[in-house]
């Protein structure tokens, strides 16, 4: 018997290895990494590194997952936009009848890109929505404005006067409750600028409820991403809950629980199928404390949708040692993927290619970009085993987070996107060319 007990450890679903028999595009006798049925060495051939590549079954079912566990309770998916915007991934939501979270009259249009019917099931966040914005979604006939201060009621108010077209609207407010989580993206405590506090609510539903053409609909809360423990979902759940109840008192119409986004994934931890475990205790965390209220949830994930299911492909430039301490140089920077850099986040990175019979030997390795900044890094002092100039490196874990937030720092063209089913793949968004970038300042 050959010795296959080695065959590399699965990591999300979508992203397997499997045996290379054949020797085309890489060595025969070797493990090649594949999305769903496409070889990532053959990806790479064909559209270049750096590259985004997504599973679309992965996406699909994992929408699939977050809708079936909450099927006890009547819900809308509204997928957070700006965790993942490419067209193609928000038509492929829309049409699974997936409704949207949106931050920017940027991503309305692009929802409106998407499916124009989509609008319905749209829901507004984001602490700064300007006039025009409010306009906008007042316009497409979305379904729910999440207002973050008294002045933004005003400024709907007065936009749907104008307009003379009534503007749903729940309150964000601030239920003043700790999440473990990187500080830059925990958002449910006084101190932040996110929503009004949930003492002063009742005042502003008040208010809201005499202004001619405010709708009050809902309540809506957001405590931040990356959210591990629902314990702290439970407990915001819990304090909008009780509003809910004065708020009926109040005599005010709620229809909607908008409970946000924030589940995390395991980027950190061997990759188990936990997604479903967890997912029934989170589901479980919103709904007790909203049992018998007859509401509508509404829910806003983005990562836990879309992390897991895409990763950035690229190759290593170069090896080197600077006093023994090794560095890989691959040809993805901080401009591509900048979670490693701004937040010190953890991603997983493995070989595209593992030999089949001998495991390679492990070195201990910082993995780099080549931008010109000492914070240019996807990992330091990674056990990684040894790879060779002109490989290929997965960093996993990247569908959220990672186009979304690529610019063109070092005048570099963004990576092209690659949305895998089985075999086939296509590209859903081409790789950047230099001239893209001078022509808007010419
Ligand atoms: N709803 C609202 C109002 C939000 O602000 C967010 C994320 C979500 C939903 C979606 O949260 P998710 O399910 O994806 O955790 N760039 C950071 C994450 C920023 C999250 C901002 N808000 C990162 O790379 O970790």
């Amino acid at each position: 018997m050959t010795p296959r007990s080695q065959k590399p450890a699965a990591r999300p679903p979508g992203f397997v290895y499997r045996e290379n028999k054949r020797g085309i595009l890489c060595r025969k006798g070797s493990f090649v990494l594949h999305c769903e049925d496409a070889p990532l060495s053959k990806l790479a051939e064909q559209y270049g590194t750096p590259l985004y590549v997504y599973s679309a079954t992965m996406i699909r079912e994992r929408y699939d997952a977050f809708d079936a566990a909450f099927r006890d309770v009547p819900h809308t998916i509204c997928y957070s936009v700006k965790a993942n915007s490419n067209l193609t991934i928000l038509r492929m939501l829309a049409r699974k009848g997936c409704g949207f979270d949106v931050v920017s009259g940027g991503e309305l249009e692009r929802v409106l890109a998407a499916d124009r019917k989509a609008a319905k099931a749209v829901v507004f966040s984001g602490v700064g929505k300007t006039r025009e914005e409010l306009s906008a979604g007042l316009k497409a006939g979305i379904m729910l404005f999440n207002v973050e201060s008294e002045s933004e009621l005003w400024a709907l108010a007065e936009c749907a006067g104008r307009l003379r077209k009534s503007a749903p609207v729940a309150l964000r407010v601030n239920p003043d409750v700790a999440a473990e989580t990187h500080p830059y993206i925990s958002t449910g405590l006084r101190k932040h600028k996110f929503g009004v506090p949930i003492r002063d609510a009742r005042a502003l539903y008040a208010n809201a409820s005499g202004a001619r053409y405010l709708k009050v609909r809902g309540v809506s809360v957001h405590i931040g991403s990356q959210i591990t423990d629902v314990a702290p979902f439970g407990e915001a759940m819990a304090r909008v809950a009780d509003l809910v109840r004065e708020l009926r008192g109040d005599g005010h119409r709620i229809d909607y629980i908008d409970a946000g986004g924030g589940l995390g994934i395991a980027y950190e931890k061997p990759y188990a199928q936990t997604f479903s475990a967890d997912l029934a205790m989170y589901a479980r965390a919103l709904a007790t404390p909203l049992r018998g209220l007859d509401v509508r949830l509404l829910l806003e994930p983005g990562r836990s949708i879309i992390g897991p299911s895409g990763i950035l492909l690229t190759s290593v430039v170069y090896r080197k040692a600077n006093d023994g301490k090794r560095f890989l140089v691959v040809d993805a920077a901080m401009n591509d993927l900048i979670r490693p850099a701004l937040y010190g986040a953890y991603h997983e990175i493995i070989p595209v290619t593992q030999s089949v019979v001998s495991p390679a030997k492990i070195e201990v390795t910082d993995i780099v970009g080549p931008v010109c900044e000492t914070g240019d890094f996807f990992a330091r002092e990674r056990e990684l085993p040894l790879v060779d100039e002109g490989d290929l490196l997965a960093i996993l874990d990247a569908g959220a987070y990672g186009m979304v937030l690529a610019s063109n720092y070092n005048t570099r063209p963004r990576p092209a996107e690659v949305l895998v089913t089985g075999k086939s793949a296509k590209v859903i968004r081409r790789r950047e060319r230099v001239s893209d970038l001078l022509r808007a300042e010419q």
